[in-house]
């Protein structure tokens, strides 16, 4: 009786309290960061502090629609299992009710951190704003009060668009003790970070330049600029000029977030590029080729010595969807970033921790893939998975000539699909398939050869993802930089019921996706290995594991142990 009357409580406090959905939700994720309900944009200010790791995030506490922009906040102790804690930033002062926009936390000397955030007014016209801890021994870091000085840059110089004026860094220092921070924005048309300086992080003076800008970029959002360490993957904060370090200035236009990699002169404050400008050279440099990657932040984890990358991944399902789903918006599963060993790239790969939700591990090893060949892949949750699979590649001379004019990997991706015809390739996976395969999402590799070397090209090819009209199936790609002569072709994947998050070439190119099938859903869902290419390739090992779910929870006030270790 007691359990019975037990249940009914813990059951109101789900549904009326948190709002939960007890109905089925087969678009609901398992292992990436989701609040309970509601709409959900930007990373914000993520942070190691004490021991524990912070997330906070644009979240409209209202509804699964853009709106009434709050800082979400949780907590973890290892990047996987979360718990929800009190909104950090509310939109109640006259500079920020339109919107605390998105931000950054800085250490200042001493240890103390400090959020500076865009507040929106209600014309939406942008300042930054700074907040404080109420209490920096707090290492859950609750309470947050504003600043008395805010706004503390406010959009006054007449050239400044206060409509595009948002999106503070994290600062940093030089050696004469200022402090710099970007901000993004945009001027007649041209997008760039502006760099502002200070010495008491209070009073702020803009710099005569912009740290960079570009024409062909329209606005820059959430701006990010930090080190990463030359030939070694450990992360860096140090923004003094080195041998061993260059820097990525990443911004967020044109529904993708590019970088640049360059070199910035401390004394001067100039960054100069290292190779080719945004939108300019053969190549635009994206973390993610798929479209739903966007708005990302990286942090210094100084407890485990990486920069770690986080990004808001959007619906693809459409509005209605979202209002009906009762939520909007994911978090990409942690990325550690840093620099290729040929220095021309960022790599990326998810944070060691989310391997502690695997089980069930199936092994394949040394399986040839005769041209047409095709098995499915059992003994794992296939819908919540985790897949590393390699392809080794013999006579490679066989390969087809690739066309000078066959530039872009989204448009031959689109053209040449799963079903195409092709000597190496497709081959690679199909994740979320249907029994008869009427929905299936491929994830697969072509490999062509020019004059001087062999060119793979990663595919995530949605068009039959979803017998659902609604949703948006457009195939991405990418081209992968490795020598496939001298390395397998590499790919893992990671499977979370609506997302598949996959990294090609050991994380040189990522293709993030977001798919809602009708018929693949949960334990409907199934796993392939293909080969549809008219040549044979070799499996020499594919891994893969059911994931167990996070625990991603609110924070009952009177627990004495609110997160697991
Ligand atoms: C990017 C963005 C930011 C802004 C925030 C508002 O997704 O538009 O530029 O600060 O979202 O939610």
């Amino acid at each position: 009786m007691k359990i019975c009357v037990l249940w009914v409580v813990i059951l109101y406090i789900l549904v009326v309290v948190n709002g939960v959905h007890i109905t089925k939700q087969p678009y609901r994720t398992a292992f990436h960061f989701q609040p309970l309900k509601n709409w959900m944009n930007d990373p914000n200010g993520p942070l190691y502090y004490k021991g524990v790791y912070h997330l906070f995030y644009q979240y409209n506490p209202y509804s699964a629609i853009w709106g009434n922009m709050t800082w979400g906040h949780s907590i973890s102790h290892d990047l996987v299992n979360w718990v929800h804690l009190e909104h950090a930033l509310n939109p109640i002062d006259p500079y920020d009710l339109g919107g605390c926009f998105s931000g950054s936390i800085t250490i200042l000397p001493g240890g103390k951190p400090v959020i500076l955030y865009t507040g929106a007014d209600t014309q939406i016209f942008q300042s930054q704003n700074l907040a404080f801890p109420k209490d920096p021994l707090d290492p859950y870091l609750k309470e947050w009060v504003k600043s008395p000085h805010n706004p503390v840059i406010a959009a006054t110089d007449g050239d400044i668009d206060p409509s595009n004026f948002r999106d503070p860094t994290t600062a940093w220092k030089t050696t004469d003790g200022t402090w710099h921070v970007l901000i993004g924005g945009k001027i007649d048309g041209r997008g760039m970070a502006f760099r502002y300086e200070s010495k008491d992080f209070i009073n702020w003076t803009r710099s005569e330049k912009p740290l960079h800008s570009s024409v062909r970029t329209g606005m820059w959002e959430c701006p990010d600029f930090y080190p990463v360490s030359v030939n070694s993957k450990d992360g860096s904060e140090n923004y003094l000029e080195t041998v061993n370090t260059k820097f990525v200035l990443k911004a967020s236009f044109l529904d993708h977030d590019h970088y640049i990699l360059g070199y910035y002169k401390a004394q001067t404050n100039e960054f100069e590029v290292e190779t080719s400008d945004f939108l300019e050279g053969n190549i635009d440099w994206r973390y993610d080729y798929g479209g739903k990657f966007y708005a990302s932040k990286t942090f210094f984890d100084s407890g485990k010595n990486r920069r770690i990358l986080w990004a808001w991944i959007i619906e693809a399902d459409g509005r209605a969807n979202d209002v009906k789903k009762g939520w909007s918006g994911l978090q990409s599963i942690p990325r550690v970033v840093w620099l290729s060993s040929s220095g021309k790239q960022l790599v990326q790969w998810p944070i060691q921790e989310i391997e502690s939700l695997r089980k069930n591990k199936v092994e394949i090893q040394h399986k040839e893939l005769k041209s047409g060949s095709m098995f499915e892949v059992v003994g794992i949750t296939a819908a919540q998975a985790d897949v590393d699979v390699s392809f080794e590649l013999p006579n490679l001379e066989d390969a087809e000539q690739i066309e000078p004019s066959w530039t872009d990997p989204q448009l031959l991706c689109t053209q040449k699909n799963a079903s195409g015809e092709g000597r190496f390739g497709p081959f690679g996976l199909l994740v979320l398939a249907s029994n008869n395969l009427t929905e299936q999402t491929a994830i697969f590799f072509r490999v062509f050869k020019n004059q001087s070397r062999h060119i793979v090209l990663m595919c995530n090819d949605l068009s039959r993802s979803s017998l659902s009209k609604d949703v948006d199936k457009t195939s991405f790609g990418a081209f992968v930089d490795i020598y496939p002569l001298q390395k397998n072709i590499s790919l893992r994947t990671l499977i979370d019921h609506s997302i598949i998050e996959s990294f090609g070439g050991e994380g040189l190119a990522c293709i993030t996706a977001r798919v809602y099938p009708v018929l693949a859903v949960d334990k409907e869902a199934k796993l392939f290995v293909f080969n549809t290419g008219s040549l044979s390739v070799k499996i020499s090992k594919l891994n893969a594991w059911s994931m167990k779910a996070a625990t991603i929870v609110p924070f009952m006030k009177r627990r004495k142990r609110p997160i697991k270790n």
